[in-house]
């Protein structure tokens, strides 16, 4: 065996070893929530289109005639290519829709991610990151190169703590976090955070990928990120911003500098999910009150987002209870470390307009049977 893949094996089966291998499962997502998997039909409550319109008929007439105009693929980076028109439309209308100057597209969130906060700090330069925030906020603050810290999740307590002792030292300071958590469905103090920013001149970068169209935005970040792939249903990343900050990112952001701009089907499944998100409410807020009634019948702290959290500690115990789910007829995936700190596995439910009320109780009386004494 050569000595790359006598590596790969060790790794491997360290992995295996602790319950934390990760296998790619062939999944079919369909309509109604639906998943198909070894020949059988799931309700999924493992996916972030937390709308349902990565299915809907009229997103997806308009991903088509966007394809049949111009093609699959986007060519070249934007600046070499040239801009296409979809993209602009789209910029426009998600500056619009959160009250910015402007906004750019990326490839994907983590994309975003990288680019923004790369170009925006460095060397000199101080991160203040939640220490539950995502894996691309931590990725982007590496890549730049700043001195990067944690603050305890939520705490702002110790975010002011950190900004007394390193501030003065650092020429820039920016802090990063998510207005809805991808793990834990809760949200970030944002009016109290951007006091303290202001008070100690940090910028603050809201990663909103699970929040837009889902959840109130409250108070509002000069960087505002997100995704095109998870209410919107289709593909890609995005920062509202100021028009300077786009114009700097647009000539500075690496991932979006040496990058292939996005299909224009995707800009254009975005767009007209947009258009959904802003003139049906009632859909908007489908997924948060479904999530509410699935704390209320499970006796669960109120949901504060589509993302409910069941923390249950061990891997393997979360792994079990996943099978077991599935067993009954519903995707509810594990999620262990590292993407959740060792000790918190859990099952995340993520609800969306797609499920029914029933689909929603069946998975909270399956769960009051399996696994009674939960906590979130
Ligand atoms: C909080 C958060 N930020 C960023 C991303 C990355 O977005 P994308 O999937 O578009 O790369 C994700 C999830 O994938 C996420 O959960």
């Amino acid at each position: 065996m050569s000595s790359l893949d006598a590596f790969a094996c060790d790794a491997l089966a360290k992995l295996d070893a602790a319950s934390l291998r990760r296998r790619l499962v062939s999944t079919e997502r369909g309509p109604e929530a639906r998943a198909a998997r070894d020949g059988r039909s799931l309700v999924s409550f493992s996916c972030n289109d937390y709308l349902g319109l990565s299915q809907d008929l009229r997103v997806i007439a308009a991903a088509n005639a966007a394809q049949t105009r111009w093609g699959t693929g986007a060519g070249a980076s934007r600046l070499v290519t040239g801009n296409h028109p979809a993209l602009v439309a789209l910029e426009e209308r998600l500056a619009a829709h959160k009250g910015t100057e402007a906004a750019l597209v990326f490839g994907s969130g983590y994309l975003a991610n990288l680019g923004i906060v790369s170009a925006l700090a460095g060397t000199g330069d101080l991160i203040l990151v939640d220490a539950l925030g995502h894996s691309c906020l931590f990725s982007g603050g590496r890549l730049s190169g700043a001195e990067m810290l944690r603050f305890r999740h939520n705490d702002l307590g110790h975010l002011e703590t950190l900004l007394a002792k390193h501030r003065g030292k650092a020429q820039r300071a920016m802090i990063l976090t998510e207005r809805v958590f991808s793990m834990d469905g809760d949200r970030a103090p944002l009016a109290e955070m951007m006091a303290l920013a202001e008070k100690h001149d940090a910028w603050v970068l809201v990663d909103d990928a699970h929040g837009l169209g889902v959840v109130e935005t409250g108070a509002q970040a000069p960087l505002e990120m997100g995704t095109l792939s998870k209410t919107l249903g289709a593909y890609g990343g995005y920062l509202c911003a100021s028009q300077a900050v786009i114009d700097l990112l647009t000539n500075r952001a690496r991932s979006f500098v040496y990058t292939t701009g996005l299909p224009p089907a995707s800009a254009a499944a975005a767009l007209a999910a947009l258009d959904i998100v802003e003139t049906e409410p009632e859909r908007a807020a489908r997924p948060l009150a479904l999530a509410r009634r699935f704390t209320a019948r499970l006796g669960l702290p109120q949901a504060q987002s589509p993302i409910v959290p069941i923390v249950v500690g061990e891997a393997e115990t979360a792994l079990a209870l996943s099978k077991a789910l599935e067993a009954r007829g519903f995707l509810v995936v594990a999620i262990r470390p590292p993407t959740v700190p060792a000790g918190t596995a859990r099952l995340r439910v993520a609800f969306s307009a797609a499920q029914s009320e029933a689909q929603v109780d069946g998975l909270a009386e399956a769960l009051l049977e399996l696994h009674p004494g939960m906590t979130t």
